[in-house]
């Protein structure tokens, strides 16, 4: 039997028994087989096949690829692929066991999504897998429903979901939110995204077209996107330097600091990485640092900071001078912020394990800036991780809602008159973003908004984030072929 794709099963197994993240599952299979970087072809080939011959069943670098392949597709296209599997099954899905759903899964995966595998490879290794991990009578199921899987049909269906969409919308009026809901639940189906979060942005006021765009656009492969830390090394010299370490860059990023990579394998065992040179970050991401414009000599307040993507470029931006004070409230996580401000060469940030919902005294008015990126249901960042559609439901929303919100309430207390504040998720419902902050406002008199579109236009080389600016005052970024979907506001203290 292929090791790989039962490695492949057993991640999908716990990713749905144990609600376990599947990219640190697959970061976990990736480092027990790593094989190091910086060694040159000869190298590599003869300590791969040093580590095949002491450990038969070890696996190789195609081996790992097909895992995360079919780990990361079959966790994106779950709700898509259990439509095809009800299709096909007499079996009502709650009926089939896990083992056996997951081997349907990946299968189908394989003869609808890649075109490198011939069907009856899938098939074959499908079938297989039942014979361990099934019963006599579940081989025969499985063989049956792959069999009858049509790729070209099933792609059909998938790539017309746009053109039928826009024929749709001609009837359908938005403007008076009567929208057909059987539209919906075609675009849930097609692009595997859990109802309840289409009908939440359906009720944030977008339209059809729109849902469709963010639906597909969490389906895509995300960039590999770095920022360059200016206080080691600069774009172009990091540019020369990762070209010398076989790294393909793709282009620069909108973004001054970012440069957009083609896939790399294993980028945290790249020297530059380990030297500091660079941190693996969403353009979207760095651009709260950017906004909160921290100046040299001022106190800074991140409230909610590891693993630190934000404190670091922070730092960087002040040129390691002031001071940044930087709470998370789990302890194991404060280490991954001082770990990163160590490789990065940073002295200028104190951390702390502190609980940023609780008011203490000592902080009162002592920060002159703030920056609140908040726990969120991470709805922006669906791409990087497809787990959170099938972990997260719709009760989950009140629950982060009420912690934003006493995050804010407690740390807006934090800043000193006439401060700034930076709030930021990477969700993109309007009650844990714009609906919160207004909630906010109507409450605190003091704190005003600032406008965004003159800090952009100021700081930013580019017109790209102007397009999701909404009234100035919110950034609304929904995810798109080059970030994540972000939301960003700035609050100053008057009085
Ligand atoms: C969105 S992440 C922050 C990402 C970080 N700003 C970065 O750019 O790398 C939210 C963080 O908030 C932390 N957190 C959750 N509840 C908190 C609380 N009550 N006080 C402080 N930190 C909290 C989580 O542990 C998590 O690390």
């Amino acid at each position: 039997m292929d090791k790989a794709r039962e490695v492949a099963l057993k991640i999908l197994y716990k990713i749905e028994k144990e609600n376990a993240y599947s990219n640190i599952l697959l970061n976990d299979v990736i480092n027990k087989n790593k094989i190091e970087k910086g060694l040159n072809k000869k190298e590599k080939d003869k300590r791969e096949k040093d580590k095949r011959e002491k450990d038969k069943k070890g696996l190789n670098n195609k081996d790992i690829s097909l895992i995360s392949e079919i780990v990361y597709g079959v966790t994106t296209w779950r709700l898509t692929l259990d439509e095809i599997i009800k299709k096909y099954s007499k079996i009502r899905i709650k009926k089939i066991s896990p083992w056996i759903l997951n081997i349907l899964r990946l299968s189908i995966y394989q003869i609808v999504f890649l075109d490198k595998i011939p069907k009856s490879a899938a098939v074959n290794e499908g079938v297989n897998l039942a014979k361990k991990y099934g019963n006599k009578g579940s081989v025969g199921y499985v063989n049956a429903i792959l069999r009858k899987v049509d790729k070209d049909e099933e792609r059909n269906i998938l790539d017309n979901i746009k053109l039928n969409n826009n024929n749709n919308n001609n009837n359908d009026n938005d403007n008076n939110n009567n929208y057909n809901m059987k539209d919906l639940e075609t675009i849930s189906k097609c692009t595997s995204m859990p109802m309840w979060i289409i009908e939440e942005l359906k009720n944030d006021g977008l339209d059809n077209n729109k849902i469709l765009d963010i639906c597909m656009n969490s389906n895509i492969r995300p960039n590999v996107s770095i920022r360059v830390n200016n206080l080691k090394t600069n774009r172009d010299k990091l540019k020369d330097i990762l070209i010398n370490e076989n790294v393909k860059i793709k282009k620069d990023g909108i973004l001054d600091d970012f440069i957009i990579l083609d896939k790399v394998n294993g980028i945290e065992s790249l020297e530059s990485f380990k030297k500091g040179f660079f941190t693996v970050q969403d353009e979207v991401a760095g651009l709260p640092a950017i906004i909160l414009g921290p100046k040299q000599n001022e106190k800074i307040l991140d409230s909610c900071s590891s693993p630190g993507g934000k404190t670091t470029y922070i730092a960087e931006l002040m040129e390691n001078n002031g001071e940044i004070l930087a709470f998370d409230i789990h302890e194991h996580r404060v280490k991954l912020v001082e770990e990163n401000a160590k490789r990065l060469g940073i002295n200028n940030i104190k951390t702390k394990v502190e609980d940023a919902s609780i008011y203490k005294e000592e902080y009162k008015e002592k920060f002159d800036k703030i920056l609140l990126d908040v726990p969120c249901l991470g709805i922006g960042v669906l791409k990087r991780k497809p787990d959170i559609k099938w972990q997260k439901k719709r009760e989950d929303i009140e629950e982060i809602q009420k912690l934003q919100m006493e995050i804010l309430n407690t740390c807006s207390k934090y800043l000193k008159i006439g401060g700034e504040l930076v709030y930021s998720t990477c969700s993109i419902f309007k009650k844990e973003n714009r609906f919160l902050i207004e909630d906010f406002l109507s409450e605190n008199k003091n704190f005003k908004l600032v406008n965004l579109k003159d800090i952009i236009k100021k700081k930013i080389n580019n017109k790209f984030f102007l397009d999701y600016l909404k009234n100035e005052n919110f950034l609304e970024v929904y995810q798109n072929e080059n970030t994540d979907g972000f939301f960003i506001c700035k609050l100053v203290k008057c009085g």
